[in-house]
């Protein structure tokens, strides 16, 4: 998204709503009082969270506000981890791991799907509106690699044909349920039986 079109799309305003206030207050519980700005990371999230998974400027500065720090401080913290959005994204936000291996595995063909089915570029939202894709660093599930996460959920073991139907089913808004596609729970084996063929 280009800069003009993020500055379009920044509000006024922000504010937490009632949930998230409730939230943010259960958060400084955490951290003694004189050091009350050691939360600006989950704030950020409930921000996040609150605003259809991106941050505006707006939220930032309510933050700042909300911990009495300066809101340079805060924007700092923002603009360093990926993990903040700070432009809008799809309803349903597509990370590809493309780390070594995943890449390995076959992350570069879930890459090229979502370019395929989503949007030629990053960070670029479907033109349905529904989803948009970015490729990220090691998500920590590398044994069940190539693997994706959308939103808060991890599609694993995945190869060009499941990835194809997980896109599908994200773009026309109803999303298959995550997990490993081959059948494995968690990160246990798949079973092999005496037929020498992998069952889930
Ligand atoms: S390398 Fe992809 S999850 Fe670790």
């Amino acid at each position: 998204m280009s800069l003009k079109k993020v500055h379009d799309k920044q509000p006024e305003n922000f504010s937490f709503n009632e949930d998230s206030l409730r939230k943010a207050d259960e958060i400084l519980k955490r951290y003694p009082t004189e050091n009350k700005k050691s939360a600006v990371m989950p704030l950020l999230y409930l921000a996040q969270r609150q605003n259809e998974n991106w941050i505006p400027l707006a939220a930032m500065k309510y933050i700042a506000n909300y911990l009495s720090m300066p809101y340079i401080s805060v924007y700092e913290v923002a603009t360093f981890y990926t993990m903040y959005n700070l432009a809008p994204v799809g309803k349903h936000f597509i990370q590809v791991c493309t780390t070594t291996p995943c890449l390995i595995r076959g992350a570069d063909k879930i890459v090229k799907l979502c370019k395929e089915k989503i949007s030629p570029n990053e960070n670029e939202i479907s033109k349905n509106g529904t989803c948009s894709w970015i490729e990220v660093e090691c998500l920590g599930a590398c044994v069940s690699a190539p693997m994706m996460q959308v939103n808060e959920d991890y599609y694993e073991d995945l190869n060009e044909k499941d990835t194809l139907k997980i896109l599908d089913s994200l773009m026309k808004d109803k999303p298959l349920k995550p997990g490993s596609f081959r059948g494995r729970k968690n990160t246990s084996p798949e079973k092999i039986q005496s037929d020498g063929e992998k069952h889930a």
